[in-house]
């Protein structure tokens, strides 16, 4: 088959016929041949004319947030059936939290990438996106975006919740509990073995509102989801249900020619950023909507999180914030339930994946339980958590989840105990000797996108072990790296630009005084610029970790975390420049 074929463009661009027809319906060479091939795997004549529906499945026995997969992929495929279309399956990368190393970050651009393309470079007129696990849905939001045919999102839904002793469990904010008490010899071997039975206890993603529970909701909120989808169970047959209706809603996408971009609007974008706010989203989540904003070409600054955070009460009752988790959420009403809570805050007039907007979505939809979804009058909190603080110590800017800092660290000065790598923080934290007291900033470098590498979660710095036992629970901690959506703390965390790019934070040097003020929103370090000119010279950047491979690629075209972590030639060309000539 060395003959040249048509480009991507032609296939894509065919006017308004289905791309799927440019493939079977030409009576030249290679229309005989994607006629002949395909029906030799038992589709008939018929089934060439109907519109093809690719179901992107990520099941893979490395991860487990994936492994009942298979049986939704059936219902998706009945539903695709049932309504006229002709559903494909097909394979792409997938990256569960547990195993990967060092960091599922590094893949996420990887997983977006695989994703775009299996999606451009097939007779594929929609596409049904399978995603679970933290890394998974925004992957497949930004390849959908970039790809731009009509896509739906399908996730797997949360594990039922971990059930030991008549206590509700949670993956994985009780995970890091009973390892504690086991440390402490408070619980036994064969305790935690029970405990570890009992957390994980169904198929699904996890069940507290992570990563992975916010990129669900983000899926809905955005409208790329069918309402409801996000809270369902994996194991409840109602999740059944919502594949067939996914499977089949995808072939009237295509019929009626509603692609991403028409859905993913920057109107949009603020409605998923309110969802997030309200429900005490992860801090990861603002990394991969810029992503997704920038895959539309469009920009999505820090201050616009800071913006609807304030705006925005905390009204949903799910730990680690809160007290219930995904199963009393999906009772209460689920995300459905808590836009029509906050629908004076939302763009009611968006687009999504129903044909309809989110304001005709919401007519039916009602809170069930006023405990887990509570009101607008009568919040958790009076706004979100996210602060977006500034200053020469993060110009680029950096995140901190005000809700989550002692009253006493939020206005503070105190001087730095720099640790240069996170393998120089794991050697020296709990050395007897290090000069530290609870005044004491603690800032851990080289922990950034290009840094350890890929921004691994370890933002939540630990206390010093003889600051622990003198009973400091909390200090300013300051780095380039993520926190999972489980820490607490006074966790300054995203720091652009990161240290291994020479940001201010590669010059801090121990004893240096640094100012924090949130609701000033700032973050300074009380170093003279002449000083700092002078360190910048005999600064080093580290050395890569990477010297061929993926990780090469990663290290050399990463964008910052203000800017997603993104790859910058996935970026629409214009708006690539502009970012670029803004450096
Ligand atoms: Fe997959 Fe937590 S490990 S969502
Ligand atoms: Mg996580």
């Amino acid at each position: 088959m060395a003959e040249c074929r048509d480009s991507e463009e032609s296939v894509a661009e065919s006017g308004d016929k289905l791309k799927s027809e440019a493939y079977f319906q030409e009576k030249d060479l290679w229309g005989f041949i994607h006629r002949s091939f395909t029906k030799s795997m038992g589709y008939t004549e018929e089934d060439l004319r109907k519109p093809v529906i690719g179901i992107c499945n990520t099941f893979s026995e490395l991860n487990k947030c994936h492994s009942h997969f298979n049986e939704l992929v059936d219902y998706v495929k009945r539903g695709v059936w049932q309504a006229g279309g002709v559903p494909m399956e097909f394979p792409t990368i997938s990256i569960g939290e547990p195993y990967v190393k060092p960091t599922t970050m590094l893949l996420r651009n990887l997983m977006a990438m695989d994703t775009e393309e299996m999606m451009k470079g097939h007779p594929i007129d929609g596409v049904v996106l399978l995603g679970g696990c933290d890394k998974t849905v925004p992957a497949q939001l930004m390849a959908a975006a970039s790809a731009n045919i009509p896509a739906i999102v399908l996730t797997g839904g949360p594990m039922l919740n971990g059930r030991l002793g008549g206590r509700s469990l949670g993956a994985c904010t009780d995970c890091y509990g009973f390892t504690l008490e086991h440390k402490a010899g408070n619980i036994s071997d064969e305790e935690l073995a029970v405990a570890e039975n009992a957390i994980c206890r169904s198929d699904g993603h996890c069940m507290v509102m992570g990563t992975a529970s916010t990129m669900a909701s983000i899926a809905e909120a955005i409208g790329m989801a069918l309402p409801g989808c996000a809270a369902i169970p994996a194991p409840d047959s109602r999740r059944r249900h919502m594949s067939e209706r996914t499977g089949k809603q995808i072939v009237e996408l295509v019929r009626q020619g509603i692609r991403p971009r028409d859905i993913m609007t920057a109107a949009a974008i603020e409605n998923a950023i309110t969802v997030t706010m309200a429900s005490g989203g992860s801090t990861n989540a603002i990394i991969h909507l810029i992503a997704i904003s920038q895959r539309l070409g469009m920009k999505l600054p820090l201050e616009t999180f800071d913006r609807i955070s304030s705006q925005t009460p905390f009204i949903l009752n799910l730990r680690p914030s809160g007290k219930y988790q995904m199963e009393e959420y999906f009772e209460a009403g689920g995300v459905p339930a808590l836009m029509k809570e906050l629908e004076p805050l939302l763009h009611g007039d968006c687009l999504t994946v129903t044909g309809r907007t989110v304001t005709e979505n919401l007519v039916q939809a009602a809170t069930l339980d006023g405990d887990v979804i509570r009101t607008l009058e009568e919040p958790l909190d009076s706004q979100g958590g996210i602060a977006v603080l500034r200053g020469n110590l993060a110009p680029d800017g950096a995140l901190i989840k005000q809700t989550a800092v002692s009253g006493h660290l939020k206005k503070h000065i105190g001087r730095a105990v720099v640790f240069e790598s996170p393998a120089d923080l794991n050697k020296r934290i709990d050395d007897p000797d290090l000069v530290v007291d609870e005044n004491s900033v603690l800032v851990l470098k080289n922990a950034g996108p290009k840094g350890a590498p890929a921004m691994p979660e370890i933002g939540q710095i630990p206390i010093p072990q003889k600051l622990l036992k003198q009973g400091i629970r909390d200090m300013v901690r300051i780095s380039d790296a993520r926190i999972s959506g489980t820490s607490y703390g006074a966790l300054i965390v995203h720091a652009a630009p990161e240290a291994a790019v020479g940001g201010t934070l590669a010059l801090v040097q121990d004893g240096d005084e640094i100012e924090l003020d949130i609701s000033a929103r700032r973050l300074e370090l009380k170093v003279s610029d002449e000083e700092l000119a002078r360190r910048r010279v005999s600064w080093q950047a580290p050395k890569p970790h990477y010297d061929r491979g993926y990780g090469l690629l990663f290290h050399e075209r990463v964008l910052q975390a203000n800017l997603g972590c993104d790859f910058d030639f996935l970026l629409p060309v214009e708006l690539r420049e502009e970012l670029l000539s803004e450096r």
